[in-house]
Parts: structure tokens; sequence; C-alpha cells
């Protein structure tokens, strides 16, 4: 009996080891199911996809890397029970997650509490980052991607009157409309109109007709793709025919399919363009391709880059401690990713160009490019 019971804890020992010795745990949190499911879902893609390339090379230091991904619905009361079963239960050394500025807001302050790095891969509000010195970005940061969209209204679309049409519960809406605002005003700009919606609206029509009747030139919508599609469309109903200008959060495939026609002809800033000739751009998009046989959107490659720098600061680790490769992620410089050069700086954000793409259906056509 007892020498059969040291056998069975003798055993759970090895497997223990084993596990422990052999693998790299890597958590993932995004929005799986929900109204923000192609974030979690694509976002998701980029990262196997990198991890996929790296445990086929070998891993890192001998080790495979094991990613646990868990589904927060895109809701704020679910992020934080996902992100500690990441953190407690599954002893994740690091994170990814997640794209909503909002829910890396509520999810931040966990990881930095727990010392466990943190990499939101796509979530622009200035916020997020300045929460703890465990917590990084690879992408730009609002205030830059608001004055991109006001310079684009401004120099080439010639508009001097914007409306601007907000989601007033979204950290990421009313960040990027406020810095939007106040550069287009800079810029000799006008105003004409801020009004406001919610996440999970379905009527916008009083809004959009107070709109039209102040005639703006532009209509700034800095939403997320189910909102924006309905808006488009209801705007096309209502016979308001200025364009419409949004941020990255309009970027998903169903922002076609919601939309409809009415979504064409409308300008959006983006991470990346698949038109790029960059060749680290062209090479993601045609292993993404193969591998999952669609175009991948800014968040798949986005998702790709910040699992990448992850694992190449692993690498660089004298030993695999959340401590150390938080050191090594701050570390980060010229990084070749899919969405650009990275360099992490001292504010644990990412300087890098935004482009300006237009909606034709279900392509994004690449229209000019602005750097910081
Ligand atoms: N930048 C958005 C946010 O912070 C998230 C997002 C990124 C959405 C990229 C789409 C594409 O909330």
């Amino acid at each position: 009996m007892k020498s059969s019971l040291t056998a069975v804890l003798a055993l759970a020992f090895v497997v223990g080891c084993t596990k422990n010795e052999n693998e790299i745990v890597v958590g993932e949190y995004g929005s799986l199911t929900g109204g923000m499911a192609t974030f979690g879902v694509s976002t998701h893609k980029g990262i196997q996809l990198a991890f996929d390339e790296i445990n086929d090379k070998g891993g890192i230091k001998s080790k495979k890397i094991k990613l646990i991904t868990l589904d927060d619905q895109g809701k704020d009361t679910e992020v934080a029970s996902v992100v500690t079963k990441l953190i407690t239960q599954h002893k994740a050394v690091a994170i990814l997650g997640e794209v909503a500025s909002g829910l890396s807001k509520v999810a931040a302050p966990i990881a930095q509490q727990n010392k466990v790095p943190m990499i939101t891969p796509s979530s622009t509000n200035p916020e997020v980052t300045k929460l703890g010195e465990y917590i990084f970005r690879v992408c730009f940061i609002d205030p830059f991607q608001g004055f991109v969209m006001a310079k684009f209204a401004s120099e080439n679309l010639k508009a001097k009157k914007a409306a601007i049409f907000r989601d007033v519960k979204n950290d990421y809406s009313v960040g990027l409309a406020d810095v939007f605002a106040a550069e287009f005003k800079k810029m000799g700009g006008e105003i004409v109109i801020d009004t406001a919606y919610q996440q999970n609206d379905i009527d916008f029509k009083a809004q959009l007709t107070q709109i039209k009747s102040k005639t703006p030139d532009v209509i700034f919508v800095p939403g997320y793709y189910t909102e924006v599609g309905l808006i488009a469309k209801q705007a096309k109903e209502l016979a308001l025919t200025a364009p419409l200008l949004g941020g990255d959060g309009w970027d998903s495939p169903k922002l076609n399919e919601i939309g409809k026609d009415a979504i064409n002809g409308n300008y959006f800033s983006n991470h990346y363009t698949t038109e790029s000739t960059d060749p680290a751009t062209i090479e993601f998009v045609t292993k993404f391709k193969a591998k999952y046989n669609e175009v991948p959107d800014g968040l798949a490659a986005l998702g790709y880059d910040a699992a990448r720098i992850l694992a190449a600061a692993m690498e660089r680790t004298t030993e695999l401690t959340p401590s150390n490769i938080r050191d090594e992620i701050a570390k980060t410089k010229e990084f070749i990713g899919a969405t650009g050069k990275i360099t992490i700086n001292e504010e644990r954000n990412a300087v890098k160009s935004a482009v300006v793409v237009q909606v034709e259906n279900e392509n994004r056509k690449y229209v000019t490019t602005v750097s910081p």
C-alpha cells in the first residue's frame, strides 16, 4: 500500500516536473464571443501562428510554449476572473490581451499586482500602460491616431466642419473623440456637433438627424464595428452623405456584413495594410493565408507581433521568471514586425506609423501613411 502510494506520488511528481520543465505557460485573454468577437478571434489566430512557428523550430530554450486562451466575452465583468485564473491557476509567466482598451484597463492592475508582464497587442488608449511597469503594448496610442484622422480630414478631405459621434461609455472611443476634436480645432476646423451613443444601441436615427441638420463635411465615429456598421446604414437611409471617419475599432470583416454597401467609401486609420510592400508584412500575410485561408486584419497582425516580441524577450532572459521577462520586453528595439518596426519606449508604448484606408467592400484600400 505504502509503496504503491509512493509510486503514485513519484509518478505525479515526474509528470508535474516534466510539464514544468518542458513548457512555458503563456496566458491569453480576449473576446472570443460577443459583439467584439472578431477582435479576440483574429488576435488569437495571430498569436497561435507565431507560437506554432516558434514551437516548430524547437521552442524557447528547448521548451515549448503552451498557450492557454480564455474567453472574457468582451465583458468587463468577466475579465478580472479570467486574468486571475491565468495567473494563479495556470501560472502563466506572461499574458497577452486585451484588444479593447476598457478591458485592458480592468486586467492591467491584476497583472501589475501579481508582477506578471502583460502585453496588449492593440489597446490604444494612453491610460492602459500607465497602470504599471509590467504593462506594455506593441501598437501606437490614440493621441497619435486622433491626430492622424484630424490631419486626414483637414488636409486630404479639406473638411472645415466635423461632427463627432462617440460611444460614450467606451474609454477608447471617448479618448479618441477628444483627441480628434482638439487636433481638428488646432488645424482651423470646427466641431459643429459632438453627440453620443452607447454600445449595443441599435437605433441611431435621432442623433444622425441632428448631425445632418448641422451639415458637417465629415462625421468622426470612433467606435467598434458592430455599431459603426449600423450607423453607416442608418446614415445612408437618412441621405447623410458626408464621409464617415473612424479609427482602428472599425477593423473587422463584420463591418461590411453589417454596414453592407453603406460603409463603402468611408475611411479609418489602422495599424497596417495588406497592400504593404514591406517584406515582413508580405511574409506574415502569406503565412497567415496558408494557415487559415483568410486575409489577416490588423488585430491578427498585432497579435502575431505581440507574441513574437514576448518570445524574443523570453529567449533573451537568463532565467524565465516573470520579472526577467518584463525587463527584456522593456528592452525591445527595432523589432521587425508584421506591422512595422517596433521599439518599446520609456512609457512602454510603441511608436509607429499609422495608415489610412478606405473601405471598398471587403477590401481596405490603402490611402496614405502618417508617421509620428
Ligand atoms: N484600439 C482599440 C482599443 O483600444 C482596439 C482595436 C484595435 C480594435 C485594433 C480594432 C483593431 O479599444
